[in-house]
């Protein structure tokens, strides 16, 4: 079965001066969810944001909020982005040494859990967690920076976790490189989320936006 694909723009790649009106802006623009990508400066080798901001521009907006956490230790920080309005919540499997309580605790906190993997890391890592995930968010680049080339070798791991999740309710979310060149092949392969930021906030504003989400869109899903 296939099912609708959903793009999540991240503000990485927004005018963090403006960071409320572009949020607006994108999700008139046609965004499903605004994917926010939380880096420490340790676990990455890049420092965004907190949950002190997410929190200001949570009234901006009803969409979504699919908070990316490449932090470690990810468990002492899992209730504030919950009580900043995060309503998913994904961690790296290489940044926490107990996904199975990392994954318990965000639920037991009412919030979506989701595992992310890096290029890198097998998706063996998660098999005995499967139960416990809303999401599974595979990198398709090395996670720190906006802009990155896509790796293709990852398509093959999304394959792999479209079997290993059987008909289980969790989606795939691809995130790196994403552009309507690239959406196609992790769609075909099981994606349902795509992330993107360059490839959404190229241009100038929201018309350009809407055209940029729709070509990404319009790509992925004539490949399902
Ligand atoms: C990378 C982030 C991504 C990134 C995507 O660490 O997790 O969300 O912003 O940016 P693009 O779409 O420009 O590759
Ligand atoms: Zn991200």
């Amino acid at each position: 079965m296939t099912r609708p694909v959903l793009i999540a723009p991240s503000i990485l790649s927004a005018d963090f001066s403006r960071l409320g009106d572009d949020i607006e802006g994108v999700v008139r623009a046609g965004a499903d969810w605004i994917h926010l990508d939380v880096m420490d400066g340790h676990f990455v080798p890049n420092i965004t944001f907190g949950p002190g901001i997410i929190k200001a521009v949570r009234p901006r907006t009803d969409a979504v909020f699919d908070c990316h956490l490449m932090i470690e230790p990810c468990d002492p920080y899992l209730e504030a982005f919950a009580d900043a309005g995060c309503d998913i919540i994904t961690v790296h499997a290489e940044a926490t040494r107990h996904l199975d309580r990392s994954l318990q605790a965000i639920r037991a906190l009412g919030k979506k859990a989701g595992v992310s993997l890096n290029p890198s890391t097998p998706e063996n890592v998660i098999e005995y967690v499967l139960d416990r995930l809303d999401l599974i968010l595979l990198m398709t680049v090395n996670p720190g920076f906006g802009g990155q080339a896509f790796i293709p070798s990852v398509v093959d791991k999304v394959a792999r976790v479209k079997q290993m999740i059987g008909d289980r309710p969790i989606h795939i979310e691809i995130d790196g490189g994403v552009t309507p060149q690239t959406a196609p092949l992790v769609a075909a392969a099981g994606a349902d989320v795509l992330v993107a930021g360059s490839a959404v906030f190229k241009g100038n504003g929201e018309a350009e936006w809407a055209g940029n989400i729709t070509a990404i869109r319009d790509a992925a899903q004539s490949a399902q």
